[in-house]
């Protein structure tokens, strides 16, 4: 199968997963662990279902969402991926040229080979600049300076990655390049990259392992990419906390978006902190291989909270087709976006494969007309109907974006627990 015949995001993962070796591919797909949170994110749309509603008036084929005040052409854009650019030699490009030809946002991770002043250049206007809180916090104020003179408008800031993630292929085989490759792996190693030609001729033609060029100047120019690697790993990993989060938002201008939250009372204290908008998100699986799924947490966290308590809701984890895209903006989401979906696609084939997978996400025409009417109108559109006793809400009432769970769901206080104690009364509900 070539690019061009792939229908779906499962051809595009098909096709990726033939083109680069298991060393590169295998980490992603798990994310941490035995790859359970990532699979639970995709089983839990798996377990919904769309009602679809004859609008009350003509409908027009219309995708394009205003987000922060820019109108992008679909509701989701391409989420942070760090590291893309080891995977496969300018993968960060690659992920930014598709977002400029799709019209749709980029977020930029922190831990990017390319850095934001060439990213920004690629793809002025479209550039969303992930954050995590650096140990050394000068680092992080030189990051949100730098998105601020690149232009950039939003700053996306991570807190949902205390610790780094260990997917068990990485822990059994010790191979996580650039840095460690154990010698007893080596004939392994040379095997994957004999059978996977594509992918050794691209990093062959860069001629050195790719270095995260954004971090570069904080260890030296003349550093190697696995010394610039070292330093990242002692910094970025930080678990800063709310502090943090406010001290962000006190340096940081323009729109403000806190990643990574599960849980209503987070959701709360990102909007009392000032937060524009929290992206709904278990980082993909990639911390917690028993996190509760994006979708149980978007559910719990709408179904308990008035729009009034909360600021936008954005959403990632799982999204691997459009009706999935349908199913979490009817559950609530203003906005989407993909990770492994966008990633797949640019191993596949570099940008053009990235664009594909944008468009085998975006919903096909049909749905296209129930998500148009759902937005203009909660009384047309899509209604999801959720089987008998999901994970999150013991209620098999058919429900609305909006409304809907709001009855089925009795609002419940929320209680902010004290120091270091993470639950949340409807974290409580959820886990029964
Ligand atoms: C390989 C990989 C790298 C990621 N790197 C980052 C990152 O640097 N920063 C971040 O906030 N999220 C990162 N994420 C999480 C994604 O931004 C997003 O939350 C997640 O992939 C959504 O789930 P999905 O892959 O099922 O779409 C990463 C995800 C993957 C798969």
């Amino acid at each position: 199968m070539r690019i061009r015949d792939a229908v779906s995001i499962a051809d595009l993962r098909m096709l990726a997963s033939r083109r680069t070796p298991k060393f590169v591919f295998q980490p992603v797909e798990e994310g941490t662990e035995s790859g359970r949170g990532q699979r639970a994110n995709v089983d839990a749309f798996a377990r919904r279902v769309l009602v679809p509603r004859v609008a009350e008036e003509p409908v027009t084929a219309d995708l394009s969402t205003t987000v922060f005040g820019r109108r992008y052409a679909a509701p989701f854009g391409i989420s942070a991926i760090g590291y893309a650019g080891k995977m496969w030699p300018g993968a960060d490009r690659a992920l930014a040229e598709a977002a400029v030809a799709a019209d749709l946002p980029f977020m930029l991770s922190m831990g990017t080979v390319a850095d934001i002043e060439s990213i920004t250049r690629l793809a002025p206007g479209r550039v969303w600049q992930q954050l995590y809180a650096a140990r050394d916090t000068r680092i992080t104020d030189e990051f949100i300076g730098r998105a601020r003179d690149c232009g950039v408008d939003v700053l996306v800031h991570t807190v949902d990655m205390p610790v780094s993630p260990a997917p068990d292929y990485v822990s059994r085989t010790g191979i996580r390049p650039p840095l460690p490759l154990p010698l007893a792996r080596l004939p392994g190693i040379a095997w994957e990259c004999l059978t996977h030609p594509a992918w050794t001729m691209a990093m062959a033609r860069v001629g050195r392992v790719p270095r995260l060029e954004g971090w570069a100047r904080y260890v030296g120019q003349r550093a190697s990419a696995r010394d610039v690697l070292k330093f990242v790993g002692s910094q970025m990993i930080s678990g800063a906390g709310w502090r943090e989060v406010e001290r962000i938002r006190r340096a940081w201008p323009g729109k403000l978006v806190v990643k990574g939250l599960l849980c209503g009372a987070d959701v709360a204290r990102a909007h009392a902190v000032g937060a524009d908008a929290v992206t709904v998100s278990n980082h993909g699986g990639n911390k917690l291989d028993a996190a509760i799924a994006s979708l149980d947490a978007l559910d719990a966290i709408v179904g308990a909270m008035a729009e009034a308590e909360r600021p936008l809701l954005f959403f990632d984890g799982g999204i691997r087709r459009g009706s999935d895209a349908a199913i979490a903006h009817a559950s609530g989401a203003a906005f989407n976006f993909v990770g492994r979906a966008a990633l797949y696609g640019m191993l596949a084939g570099g940008s053009a494969g990235a664009l594909k997978a944008i468009s085998c996400s975006r919903v096909n025409s049909r749905d296209r007309c129930s998500i148009s009417a759902s937005r203009r109108s909660t009384r047309s559109g899509l209604r999801m109907s959720v089987p008998p006793t999901p994970p999150t809400a013991r209620s098999s009432v058919g429900t609305s974006a909006r409304g809907g769970y709001k009855k089925a769901l009795p609002r419940r206080k929320l209680s902010f627990g004290a120091e270091g104690q993470s639950e949340c009364s409807i974290c409580r509900r959820t886990r029964g």
